[in-house]
C-alpha cells in the first residue's frame, strides 16, 4: 500500500482523467444530459447547491470519492468532532463545531465537560450583552454605551466584522460597532476620532493577548479613554476583553470578571462563533446569535453524519482539489449577490489560505502538488463592472462560487428582481459563452466578432438562500469551513497551524528596536533592509 494518498492509484486515475478534460465543454455535458441541473445539486440546511456548472462528470466524481476514502476523509472528519488532537504540531483538539453544539448534547473532552463550559460563557455573554442593549450596563459617567470597539486582528477581528456587517438587518440600531485591527495609527485614529469616550465600549479580544497590534491599540485606546475621563476606575465600565489567557488579561489591566474565555481547541479563524463573536451578540442580541450558531450546528450535523457522496461540504472541497491540484487553478472566486456579504471573501482569506497554505505534509514531507489556492472576491453586481471580464475572456481557470438570496433583506421597487436576474445570467453566460456563429448572426463584423465571442466553460457553482438570516449565514460559513477541512485532509496537511505567520510576528518584534534606537543601527540585517531602516530613520530624524 502507498504512503502518501498522492501516491496513490486512485490519485493517478484523477490524473488520467484531468489530461483528457480539456477537450470537455459544459455545452457538451448540459447537451447530452438534459436533467444535468437537477441530478448535480444537493441540499445541506437550507442552503440550496447547484454545481452542475462545474467542470465535473460522474467519472470525476467517481474517482474523487475513491481519492477521498483513500484520504479516509470520514474517519477524519469522526476524529475532529470527537475531539482528537489532530492538530498535531500543537498537539490541541481541534473543535470549533464544539462552540455550536445545544445546551443538551454531551462532549467530554481531554477530562472537561465541553458544552458545559462553552454554555456558561454564552450565558455570561448573553447577560452582559442584555445589559448593554438595555442601558442598565453604563460607561463611567453614567452615560449609555452607543458604540462598540473591538481591537483585534485575524481571526479576531475578520469574523467579528464580517457577521457584524452581514447580520447589520438584525441589530439594535442605536448602538453600533467598529473595528479596529491595524497597527497603523490611522485605523484607531479615524475610528475614534469622532467618538464620545463616555458612551464607547471597547472589547480586547486576543486568543494569546500577546499579539503586538492589538495590545498596541489596546494601550492606545486606553491613553485616548482616560484621557478624556481622567479615572483610572474608568477602565472597567469601558474595557472588557476575550482571551484564552487570563493572566494576560489581568497584566494588562482589565479585571478578568469583565473577560469571556475560549480554549485552545479554537483556532482564531474559527473563533467568530466563541466569545470572540461578542461584539456580533451584542449590537444583533443572543437570540438571534444563538439562531446563527444552530445555523453552523445544522451544517456540522450534516458533515458529521451524511455519507461522503452526499456530503455537500465535502463534494465542494473535493471540486476545489480537482481544480486546484489537477487541474491547475490557481484562484477561486466568491462572489456573494448581497451588499451585507461584503467582508465575506476577506474573512474566508484567512478562513482557507491561513488555513491550507501549507507545503509539508503531517508527516513532515513536503508537498509534491498544488495546494490552497487564492480566494478572492467582491460582491456582485459591483465585481462584474470590474474583474469579471478576466472570468469571462481571460485566459485563466478560475472557479466560482455564486452566492444570492432569493427574499430580499429590503425589498424596495424591481431592485432585488433586476438584481437576481444578474446573479443568474452570469453564471449561465460564463458556462456556455457565446460561439462565432451566434456573435455573427447577430450582425457582428468579421472583425470585431472574434473579441465579442465567449469560450464558456467557466466553472461556476451557485448557493441559493431563502434570506440572509443569522441562521443561513451560520449554515453559509459552517459550509466553508467544513470545505477547507475536505481539503487539507486530501492533500494530508495541518490546516490547523500557521507557522509562517507566528514567524513574521516574532521578526517584527524583533526589528521594532532597530527603528527607534538612540544608536544608529547595526547593519546586521540583509543588505535590503538595513538600507530601508536607514531611509526610514532618516525620514523620522533619527
Ligand atoms: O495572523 C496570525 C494569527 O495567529 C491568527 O491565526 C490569529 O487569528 C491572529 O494572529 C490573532 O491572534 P490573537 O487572537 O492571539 O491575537
Amino acid at each position: 500500500m502507498s504512503e502518501h494518498v498522492s501516491d496513490s492509484a486512485e490519485w493517478q486515475s484523477l490524473q488520467g482523467l484531468a489530461e483528457k478534460f480539456s477537450a470537455v465543454h459544459l455545452r457538451d455535458l448540459f447537451g447530452s444530459d438534459p436533467q444535468r441541473g437537477e441530478r448535480y445539486a444537493a441540499e445541506v440546511a437550507d442552503l440550496y447547491v447547484d454545481y452542475s456548472k462545474n467542470l465535473v462528470t460522474d467519472e470525476v466524481l467517481t474517482a474523487l470519492f475513491a481519492v477521498a476514502q483513500r484520504a479516509k476523509l470520514s474517519e477524519k472528519i469522526t476524529a475532529m468532532f470527537a475531539g482528537e488532537h489532530i492538530n498535531v504540531t500543537e498537539d490541541r483538539a481541534v473543535l470549533h463545531t464544539a462552540l455550536r453544539l445545544p445546551r443538551t448534547a454531551s462532549l467530554v473532552v481531554d477530562g472537561q465537560d465541553v458544552v458545559a463550559d462553552v454554555h456558561g460563557v454564552l450565558d455570561r455573554m448573553g447577560a452582559f450583552a442584555d445589559k448593554v442593549r438595555s442601558g442598565e450596563w453604563t460607561g463611567h459617567t453614567g452615560k449609555r454605551i452607543t458604540t462598540i470597539v473591538n481591537i483585534g486582528i485575524g481571526g479576531s477581528d475578520l469574523g467579528p466584522v464580517m457577521a457584524y456587517e452581514a447580520l447589520k438587518e438584525y441589530s439594535q440600531r442605536d448602538i453600533s460597532a467598529r473595528f479596529v485591527s491595524n497597527i497603523d495609527p490611522t485605523d484607531l485614529y479615524e475610528k475614534t476620532v469622532d467618538l464620545d469616550p463616555a458612551s464607547t465600549l471597547f472589547i480586547i479580544v486576543s486568543k494569546t493577548f500577546t499579539t503586538q497590534e492589538t495590545l498596541t491599540n489596546a494601550r492606545e485606546a486606553r491613553k485616548w479613554l482616560l484621557s478624556a475621563l481622567g479615572d483610572d476606575s474608568a477602565v472597567a465600565k469601558h474595557f472588557v476583553a476575550v482571551s484564552t489567557n487570563a493572566e494576560k488579561v489581568a497584566d494588562f489591566g482589565i479585571d478578568t470578571d469583565n473577560m469571556f474565555g475560549f480554549w485552545d481547541w479554537v483556532g482564531g479563524r474559527y473563533s467568530l462563533p466563541s466569545a470572540v463573536g461578542l461584539s456580533v451578540l451584542i449590537t444583533i442580541g443572543k437570540e438571534n446569535f444563538a439562531e446563527m450558531l444552530g445555523g453552523y450546528h445544522a451544517v456540522d450535523e450534516h458533515f458529521r453524519t451524511t455519507p461522503i457522496e452526499r456530503n455537500v461540504p465535502a463534494l465542494l472541497g473535493l471540486i476545489n482539489v480537482w481544480y486546484d491540484t489537477f487541474l491547475g487553478a490557481q484562484s477561486h472566486a466568491v462572489l456573494p449577490y448581497a451588499q451585507y456579504l461584503h467582508r465575506f471573501a476577506a474573512y474566508l482569506q484567512q478562513l482557507t489560505m491561513e488555513s491550507n497554505g501549507k507545503s509539508v505534509r503531517l508527516n513532515g514531507d513536503p508537498v509534491n502538488f498544488q495546494t490552497g489556492e487564492v480566494f478572492w472576491g467582491e460582491p456582485g453586481t459591483n465585481g462584474q463592472h470590474a474583474f469579471y471580464q478576466l472570468i469571462h475572456q481571460g485566459t485563466k481557470l478560475i472557479p466560482a462560487d455564486f452566492i444570492g438570496f432569493s427574499v430580499p433583506n429590503h425589498d424596495i421597487g424591481e431592485m432585488h428582481d433586476l438584481f437576481m436576474s444578474n446573479f443568474l445570467a452570469q453564471t449561465g453566460a460564463l458556462a456556455f459563452g457565446k460561439t462565432l456563429e451566434q456573435v455573427t448572426a447577430e450582425g457582428s463584423s468579421e472583425k470585431v466578432a472574434p473579441h465579442r465571442v465567449m469560450q464558456g466553460n467557466h466553472p461556476t457553482t451557485t448557493i441559493l438562500a431563502e434570506k440572509l438570516t443569522p441562521a443561513t449565514f451560520g449554515q453559509l460559513v459552517a459550509l466553508y469551513e467544513h470545505i477547507t477541512f475536505t481539503q487539507g485532509i486530501v492533500w494530508e496537511i495541518n490546516s490547523f497551524d500557521q507557522w509562517g505567520v507566528e514567524l513574521g510576528k516574532v521578526m517584527a518584534n524583533q526589528l521594532a528596536p532597530k527603528l527607534t534606537s538612540a544608536e544608529a543601527p547595526a547593519d546586521d540585517a540583509d543588505s535590503s533592509t538595513n538600507v530601508l531602516i536607514k531611509r526610514y530613520r532618516a525620514a523620522r530624524g533619527r
